[in-house]
């Protein structure tokens, strides 16, 4: 047992259907993979279930689609034909699995996009329990899709003969839960993005964690906002400055640290051919737009994330999609992944972010999970760590 939940270790998984519920929810364009980290991040478990062996049925959700219609855009066939290259074995795609799935050790089934069916996120029970009817042991590998309670992720973990964390949960939940209640010290987190509303709760909860906050792109603008400072055109958020007022207040009476930019990359718009300019705050006009962080705030950072010995990390510094606005994010991944400190690094913009300035390899921990990842450090219970460990005590 590992933090409350039974594990894969606790059980033994040869000559059983094992049914995984996986996060398979990965971006497709055309049919075709943007970003399979998420795929990847899953294969052990099933490299591990196979050499076992065991029958698997893959279960995922893609996308939002509409509950009881089949939907192209929407088909898991393209991540079943990935999932078969990868393990370089055939993965059969499953649309009506409902009187059952016949499969023997060894081969691996993908069931179609769980959330095509009627009931899943309503967390019906009697979905939870045909899904829970095909499979031996159950094992829930989606950290990523920790924060749902759906039929796939929650309902099934009551009725599975057997119910247990898969692995990749596992180490997820171990690191982020260390991270988070034992950090090495001094601990920083950075918190980017477009929007301090998204993530409100968020920067409240880490700035009486960490020692240092480090605020970027929208969100900091609110915040020099908040400290009075010029931000001409910028995105922020003009309901939520006293928020961040506060938030500055809090660390100023705390002994904690948040960094504001002291210099950044405007432009007029925000637009792929836009000029670029770097600026000092004092410099800003009204018409400018801040698009970025200049390279003296890129300096600062860089010396607060190499004294760091913990850092969590979600979300961009600046609009790193467009190259004139890419340095301050590709500064931030490169000292994040240069550091020796434990880093861990989530969400969908920054596993973007890690992929494009190709650093994955220096960051310690990259969790799958994006809504999950940030409602943990929340501090919120996610409801499908909570059925697993409600099903442990079971
Ligand atoms: C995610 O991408 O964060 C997870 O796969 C959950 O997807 P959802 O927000 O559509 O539930």
């Amino acid at each position: 047992m590992s933090v409350g939940f039974v594990t894969l270790d606790d059980l033994d998984p040869a000559q059983k259907t094992v049914l995984i519920r996986a996060d398979f929810n990965v971006p497709v364009s055309g049919g075709v993979i943007q970003d399979d980290t998420r795929i990847r991040a899953c294969l052990p478990t099933l490299e591990r279930l196979l050499a076992a062996p065991a029958a698997i049925i893959l279960v995922s959700h893609l996308g939002r689609p509409k509950e009881g219609q089949y939907d192209d855009e929407f088909s898991l066939a393209p991540v079943a034909g990935h999932v078969s290259a990868l393990l370089n074995r055939e993965v059969r795609l499953v649309p009506d699995w409902e009187q059952g799935v016949s499969l023997r050790p060894g081969e691996v089934v993908m069931l179609e996009n769980i959330r095509f069916m009627p009931g899943e996120t309503k967390n019906n029970d009697g979905l939870a329990r045909n899904l829970a009817g095909l499979c031996d042991i159950y094992v829930n590998d989606a950290f990523a899709t920790a924060h749902r309670a759906q039929a796939s992720t929650h309902g099934v973990t009551r009725f599975a003969p057997a119910a247990c964390a898969g692995p990749l949960l596992v180490a997820e939940i171990e690191t982020l839960t260390k991270a988070l209640e034992r950090p090495g010290r001094p601990m920083t987190a950075i918190v980017g993005g477009a929007k301090v509303s998204t993530k409100l709760v968020i920067l409240e909860n880490l700035v009486r964690k960490v020692d240092c906050l480090l605020v970027g792109g929208g969100i900091a603008n609110t915040f020099l906002k908040a400290a009075g400072r010029p931000i001409g055109n910028s995105l922020h958020e003009e309901g939520l400055v006293g928020a961040a007022a506060d938030i500055l207040a809090y660390a100023r009476n705390h002994d904690k640290e948040i960094p504001l930019p002291q210099d950044v990359v405007c432009a007029k718009a925000l637009a792929q051919d836009a000029e670029a300019q770097v600026k000092t705050l004092a410099e800003i006009e009204p018409d400018d737009r801040i698009l970025d962080i200049g390279p003296r705030t890129i300096e600062e950072n860089d010396r607060t994330i190499g004294s760091s010995a913990t850092i969590l990390w979600n979300g961009p510094v600046g609009v790193f999609e467009i190259e004139q606005f890419s340095a301050g994010t590709a500064a931030l991944a490169r000292a994040v992944a240069d550091s020796p400190a434990l880093s861990i690094a989530g969400g969908g913009d920054t596993i973007s972010a890690i992929a494009r300035f190709g650093v994955a390899d220096g960051i310690s921990c990259i969790s799958t999970g994006g809504g999950a990842f940030l409602e943990l450090l929340e501090g919120k219970t996610l409801p499908a760590i909570a059925a697993l460990q409600e099903a442990a005590r079971n």
